[in-house]
Order: C-alpha cells, then structure tokens, then sequence
C-alpha cells in the first residue's frame, strides 16, 4: 500500500465543477487514481458519483476544472479520447448494443481482420477466454437483448478486459451482481490491481468497499468531504460521511400494538408455472415480509395478485368481501397497489417530467381528461417536501433523476390513488442508505396510519429489520411464515432453501 500511495497519479480532477443548466452538480472536486490502487467513491444517490465518472471517462465535459494524464492536462472530447488515453468505463445504465451479439458487442468498433476478411475464428476465441476469465458461460452468439442483466454486467465487464485498460471506472457494477458474481469480478479486480491498473469503482454496498479498497472518496451533495486510506475509516464512518447525519438507527421500531383486523386474505393463489398455492393474511397496520431466492415465485405470486399477469385464486377478499382481480385497474380500485422492482422499465416515464409522471395513475383525482394543472402542481409540491425529492430542477426528466430519488417519486406516484394496502417489490434495490432509511421509516409511518403493507426484498437486513412476520417462499410455493423472534437469518434461509427446520423451531 505504502507504494501505491506515493506513486504519481494516472489520472486526477482538479477542482473541477460541472452544471446542467443553471445547476451546479459537482463543486470543484478533486481526485486522483493511481496504478495499483482501487479507490471507492461511495456517496448517497445523486452526491454525483456518475457525473464525476463519465467526466474521468470524456463522456461528459466538465463545466470547470482540469483533467490531468501522467500529469498533463488533457481535454477529452469524447469518450473516444478516454479510450485511446487507455481508459474504459462500464456505466450504471449499460452500455451495450442490444440487437448486437455477446461477442459483437466484445469487439465493437475494434473487429479483428484477416486480411478483407473478419477473423471470426480468432473473435470467437478471444471471447470465450474473456468471458471465462469472469466465469460467464453465455454463448458469445447470444442476442445481448436477451441476456440477464447479470449476464448483461459480466459481458461488460468481459468487454472492459478485452481492452487492456490502464484505468478501469465502474460504475455500480455489482448492483444487479449475486454475492458469487460480485466474487469473481473483485478475484478480476485484484489480478487487475497486481498488473498495475488504476480502478475506480462505485457502490452501496459498504462492506464489498471495506472487502476491495485501497482508498475511499466520499462525495456529499456534490463535494468531496473525505478521501481516505480504508483502513482509517469503518463502515459507520463511511455512513456517516456520506449522509452527514448519524444511521445506525436503520430501521424505525417495530410496534408492540396488536396488529388491527385482516385487510387482505389470499387463499390458493396459483399463476401458472410460477406459484401454487399462496394463501396468507394481511392485517391493517402490519409491514409483512416476503423472503426467498430469487426465482422463489415471490415477484410473479404478487403481479398474479394485482392483474399483472395471469393468475387464479381459491378466494381473494379485501376488507372483508370477495374480491375478483383481472386487470391493474380492478385492484386499484379495490385500494391494492403494486411498486413495481423494475422502476424503470415499467414503473416511470423517463423521458417525462416528475409531475406528469406523479399524477399519471390517479388522472380522474385531477380532473379526468381536462387536467388541472395548478392541483397537480400542488401535489408536485406536496410530494418533493413530503418524500425529500432532490432534483435539479422542477422540470428535469425523470430519466436523470438519482436512483433513490425515482424510487421517492415512485411511491409518491402510488400513494396518488390513496391505496389501503400497498406492495412494493425490492424498495430499496441500488439505493443509498440515507435513503434507505427514509422509505424504512415512510413505510412503518404508513403502517401505522392503517395501510397494510407487503414487502418483497431480497436483502436479509431490511426483511428482518423492518418485518412484522416474514412469509418465506421457495420453488413457488409457500415455505413458511414466521413472526416475533422466529424473524432470524438462520430460520429464514433454511426454509428459502428447503434445509430442514432446527427442532426447537415450529414450523408454521
Ligand atoms: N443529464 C442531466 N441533466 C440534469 N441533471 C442531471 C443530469 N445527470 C445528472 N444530473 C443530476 O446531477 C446530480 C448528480 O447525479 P449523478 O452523478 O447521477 O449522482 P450519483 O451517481 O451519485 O447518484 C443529480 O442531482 C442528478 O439529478
Ligand atoms: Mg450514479
């Protein structure tokens, strides 16, 4: 390490600033990489982590400031000039061709020759190697449209090899990762680091920054307020930092009140060849939990539920009278809600601005086909104060909002149509942790005004700490539920993955 730190920087800002429109995201930041070093910049969604990369990267041009290579200052036109300075970024939003092949994508504007002709022997086997390299066994003729979006990061990541790059910048590569997948890219990351590449990465996940750091940024509202060697600063510290506000107290209390009568009653819940015979209770005031592996049938049980897709009960009832759901719109207006994991794909208009966008699923509570537009404007109002919506601006298009602040706008946008139960898929998926306990505490706060909630999360943490009763699925079907002191690590991963329960456990 002692080496490292001395060694010149590859590549550094100087106090450099960046604005869209009359807003100024990035206020003079400085930063170096250097050879050998794997630095972190961690900060909430929004503090301009990916701005500052696609700067480092000659995607975007700084407003201010200076770039530097081996200590020269350089201007990067384009993305272009980035890469023939021998630095490559895999971006959040990926970055690949969709209707292109795997191995199309691997040697896009860089195709081997033979002579006139493309070498495909020699293509062919330089991306089995570089995809074996990060254990990826995708056939490399594949269409990249219909690849996994794990898949998706690991031909990414495979691409980024393929180029010898002298700096590596990834920008929140193991978000959409498994703890395997993340495992085998940081075994790349180190054998990168040990050949003297320079590697910038992003991530919420602070323990995976403590596990492969060298040196933690941390940017707060687009300032840098530390940059530090690893080992000088703890997980907590790193929180604190970026957040500027103590977070040790992740999770609101849970209630000790009984939980209020049965607001929803699924019984024989079946959707074809995903999930078979789901039945439980929802109570009002209740936050239940779904755990289970992805794949479990959790994310199609509930889409069957709402009329998201094909499904059949033995019976549904909602407040107390049989229900009968076909479509979205009937269990809206059975007051039954769905927050989609995928907000971008399905959830937002991201080429529209926040308040079409809020207002869009409650149109007849603003006046049906003649909008009023002064109340939705209030609405807007409402919910940026409400949910701490931090945008540029009014009109920006949801698109470049932050990760944690669509999802804000997300369940701003369901809580329109004043739903009394309310499902939300992965809440917090890729968001920081400042965030994170602010929709914790938002949905324990909707709890208790007597919506009942139900919480599909992959995160063990947030199930345990925010769970009423956990209901665990595993291969479609029910694997158990547990409550109080039942809610631990070990009981829920035993049913998810079928292991048998300790005896001192009941089974539920
Ligand atoms: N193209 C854009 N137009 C307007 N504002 C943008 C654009 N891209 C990013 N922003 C804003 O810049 C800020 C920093 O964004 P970003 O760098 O994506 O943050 P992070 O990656 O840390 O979540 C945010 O407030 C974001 O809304
Ligand atoms: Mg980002």
């Amino acid at each position: 390490m002692g080496q490292s730190m001395t060694a010149p920087p590859v590549l550094s800002l100087r106090d450099v600033r960046k604005s869209f429109g009359p807003v100024e995201v990035l206020h003079g930041v400085d930063l170096d990489l250097r050879a050998g070093e794997v630095l972190a910049l961690i900060g909430e969604n929004g503090a301009g982590k990916s701005t500052t990369m696609k700067i480092l990267g000659g995607y975007q041009p700084a407003s201010a400031g200076r770039i530097l290579l081996d200590g020269q200052e350089v201007t990067f036109g384009s993305q272009h000039d980035g890469e023939t300075a021998g630095i490559v970024m895999i971006h959040q939003e990926f970055n690949l061709a969709e209707q292109l092949t795997v191995e199309q994508n691997i040697f896009l504007g860089r195709e081997l020759h033979r002579g006139w002709l493309l070498d495909k022997t020699r293509m062919r086997q330089l991306s089995r190697e570089y995809l074996d390299r990060v254990n990826c066994d995708v056939d490399p003729d594949e269409l990249v449209s219909r690849l996994s979006n794990s898949d998706k990061q690991m031909v990414e990541i495979a691409k980024a090899l393929s180029r010898d790059a002298r700096v590596l910048i990834m920008d929140e590569p193991t978000a959409v990762l498994t703890g395997e997948e993340t495992r085998v890219l940081f075994d790349q990351v180190r054998a990168l680091k040990a050949a003297g590449t320079a590697i910038l990465f992003t991530s919420h996940k602070l323990g995976e920054v403590s596990e492969i750091a060298d040196r933690v940024a941390i940017l707060r509202d687009g300032a840098l307020v530390r940059d530090v060697a690893a080992y000088e600063i703890t997980e907590d510290g790193m929180a604190t930092a970026m957040v500027g506000r103590d977070v040790s107290d992740l999770f609101p209390a849970k209630p000790d009140t009984a939980p209020g009568e049965i607001l929803l009653r699924v019984e024989g819940l079946r959707v074809p060849g995903e999930a078979e015979d789901i039945g439980f209770d929802l109570h009002r005031g209740e936050i239940l939990g779904i755990a289970g592996l992805i794949g479990s049938g959790r994310t199609e049980a509930m889409e069957g539920l709402c009329g998201l897709r094909a499904a059949s009960a033995t019976r549904i009832e909602i407040g107390g009278a049989e229900v009968n759901i076909r479509k979205p719109s009937d269990a809206r207006d059975h007051g039954l809600c769905y927050l989609t994991e995928d907000r971008k794909l399905r959830g937002l208009l991201l080429g529209m601005g926040m308040r079409v966008n809020l207002t869009l699923q409650a149109l007849d509570r603003f006046g049906g086909v003649l909008v009023d537009r002064s109340a939705e404007e209030r609405a807007l109002d409402d919910a940026i104060r409400e949910f701490d919506i931090r945008a540029g601006g009014r009109d920006m298009k949801v698109g470049n909002l932050s990760g944690g602040n669509q999802q804000k706008l997300l369940l701003a946008k369901v809580m329109q149509t004043e739903p009394s139960i309310l499902i939300v898929d992965e809440p917090t998926r890729g968001i920081d942790i400042g965030t994170k306990q602010q929709i914790y505490a938002y949905l324990r706060r909707l709890a208790a005004e007597g919506l009942g909630i139900v919480m599909i999360s992959s995160e063990m943490q947030e199930v345990i700490g925010l769970s009423d009763r956990v209901l665990v699925m595993r291969a479609g079907r029910v694997a158990g539920m547990l409550s109080g002191d039942e809610i631990n690590e070990d009981a829920i991963v035993r049913r998810a993955m079928g292991v048998g329960a300790k005896h001192s456990e009941k089974v539920a």
